[in-house]
């Protein structure tokens, strides 16, 4: 890795191919080009939930590392919002109705062992999601909004209420990515972890796709 370039910048170019595979996948262009059903939005929240229920509960136990609780704050917390949604969109037994698919259980799992044990993967976990919403996730909410005639009660997960310029929020980011005390091989790590999780999010859309699928037969 060249030293001239920040890591930051690094990661971004190595996560690009990566990132236009997540972006691209089917499930998600659907959603985006009009195609996507209510019901299949309301899958992917449901599934965010259980992604959020393990990223967040993670950030507690990281709370008191001093390389990963840098990147943890209360403005990012997306559970109240997701479960606010949750309701609204499924009704207030929500949670009977909810269960994780593999691709998603498999999410969860990684989440869970990496980031009880090793605060660049907890990193990577949180940057690949948090700084996605605060990108791409903004014009998706907007949407979303937009196509299902929601106000605010459905796409809370999209609405940072506490981050006024996430464009100066998400330049913060990269200094704090910048100044990380991590090694050649380290950031190599943290760059492995990030192409994973794109994995994830991308194999979560097939997921939901075949669910779909399977539910139409
Ligand atoms: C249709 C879906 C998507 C669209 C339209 C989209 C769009 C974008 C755009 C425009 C940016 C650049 C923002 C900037 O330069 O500040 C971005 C960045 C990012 N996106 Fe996405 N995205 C989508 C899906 C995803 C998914 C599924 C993930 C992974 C969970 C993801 C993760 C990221 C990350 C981590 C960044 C920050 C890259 C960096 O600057 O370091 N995106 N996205």
């Amino acid at each position: 890795m060249s030293h001239l370039t920040p890591f930051s910048t690094a990661l971004r170019e190595r996560s690009t191919t990566a990132h236009s595979g997540s972006e691209s996948a089917g499930f998600m262009a659907d959603l985006i080009n009009g195609k996507g059903t209510r019901d299949d939005y309301v899958a992917l929240v449901v599934q965010h939930w259980f992604i959020y229920e393990a990223l967040e509960g993670a950030a507690d136990r990281m709370r008191r590392d001093p390389v990963a609780s840098v990147f943890i704050t209360d403005k990012l917390t997306r559970m109240p919002a997701l479960e606010a949604d949750l309701e609204f969109l499924i009704g207030a037994d929500w949670r009977e109705q909810v269960a994780p698919l593999p691709t998603t259980q498999r999410y969860v799992d990684r989440i869970n062992r990496v980031a009880a044990t090793w605060a660049g993967g907890f990193v990577a976990h949180h940057y690949t999601r948090y700084l996605g919403d605060l990108s791409g996730g903004l014009f998706i909410g907007r949407l979303m909004k937009r196509r299902f005639g929601f106000d605010t009660n459905g796409i809370g997960f999209y609405v940072f209420a506490d981050i006024a310029d996430p464009k100066e929020f998400k330049e913060v980011y990269r200094d704090q990515l910048d100044a990380a005390p991590w090694d050649d091989g380290e950031k190599d790590r943290v760059i492995e972890e990030v192409l994973l999780a794109y994995r994830f999010n991308t194999e979560l859309f097939e997921d939901l796709a075949r669910a779909k699928a399977e539910a139409a037969a």
